[in-house]
């Protein structure tokens, strides 16, 4: 038998005390967002959980909000800037209070596929966005992929015209206002919680989303149509409080730093895939004909909506949408 010394008593003690501390108290990670579970943005949320807690076992608790159930997209921003939660993934239209460079994601036919979307977040101008905001204490982990808008309305909507006076759900966007002002409709800002009932009570007549976010809404069911426009993208920065991540030990923070990669990728892979699996969905479901455009009636929208760029040409900047034109080759 041995016996303990007073001081490696002392030092024994402490060290299970430090030790039960750190077990019972996980740093938890709060992952709010607004859309369904089963989209690009609910699914990628959830890896990270998973793989989180998996590799960094119990230094960290993950807990996901789904559908505007803790903050919606009005809110969110806010709350992660007061450390009410610690990661979010605003769409890229949700930035223009911070700044205006995101705003290029937003201009109508900017990019010709998700490919040239891609290209275009990977590009050094892309990956300079995401630490534009650090003066703000917001710092972008990556991007996600949702996928390419389409437009929606109870009216079949083939060229612009068609348009004229409906009134269309946006996002908080000033660009977004814009491209629907410019086909003469009526654009309404609202957040994404009250689209469905908006679209069912007639507040608005129309929207514009990707499948994956109109099929898991049941927008589809109130709507008739979907006109297959690809106009824009609509696709998110996954992003923290500095100050937050800052303050995370290394350990955890180099961890985590690799389970984005790993979860961005994976999110990034599926995402097409979930968006035509959607749009299937609700060819099945037979509440909506889906619209398909004959390349003259797209390129009527496209020359319907581009004096778009001109306008926000100031804001954004010039290079920048050069930068962006230039992953469409
Ligand atoms: C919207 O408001 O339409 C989207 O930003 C929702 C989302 O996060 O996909």
């Amino acid at each position: 038998m041995f016996k303990l010394t007073a001081k490696a008593l002392a030092c024994a003690l402490s060290l299970s005390i430090a030790g039960m501390a750190q077990a019972a108290d996980p740093i938890v990670i709060k992952f709010s967002h607004v859309v369904a579970e089963h989209t690009p943005k609910g699914q990628g949320a959830l890896l990270f959980k998973q793989l989180a807690e998996e590799r960094l076992g119990d230094k960290v608790k993950v807990e996901v909000y789904a559908n505007s159930s803790l903050f919606g997209d009005g809110k969110e921003m806010e709350a992660l800037l007061l450390g009410d939660v610690q990661l979010i993934a605003p769409s890229l239209a949700k930035f223009e209070q911070y700044t205006k460079q995101i705003q290029v994601f937003d201009l109508p036919f900017m990019f010709q596929d998700m490919a040239a979307v891609d290209r275009f977040q990977q590009s050094p101008e892309g990956q300079a966005l995401l630490t534009s905001m650090e003066d703000k204490n917001i710092t972008g982990l990556g991007y996600w992929h949702n996928g390419l808008k389409q437009l929606s309305a109870n009216k079949a909507l083939r060229e612009p015209k068609d348009a004229r006076g409906l009134k269309f759900r946006v996002q908080a966007s000033a660009v977004l206002e814009e491209q629907f002002k410019v086909v003469r409709a009526n654009p309404r800002k609202m957040s994404f919680a009250e689209v469905y009932q908006g679209l069912q009570t007639g507040v608005v007549n129309g929207a514009e989303n990707p499948y994956s976010n109109i099929y898991s809404q049941k927008m589809h069911e109130v709507q008739k149509f979907i006109t297959e426009s690809n106009h824009g993208v609509l696709d998110y920065m996954l992003i923290t409080n500095t100050k937050f991540w800052n303050s995370l030990p290394d350990d955890v923070r180099s961890e985590l730093d690799k389970i984005i990669v790993e979860v961005t990728a994976e999110v990034n892979k599926q995402a097409d895939e979930l968006n035509e699996g959607d749009k299937q969905r609700i060819l099945d479901a037979k509440t909506t004909e889906i619209i398909s455009l004959t390349p003259e009636q797209r390129g009527m929208w496209r020359d319907a909506m581009k004096p778009v760029w001109t306008k926000f040409e100031g804001e954004i900047g010039a290079d920048l949408i050069k930068a962006a034109d230039a992953a469409n080759q």
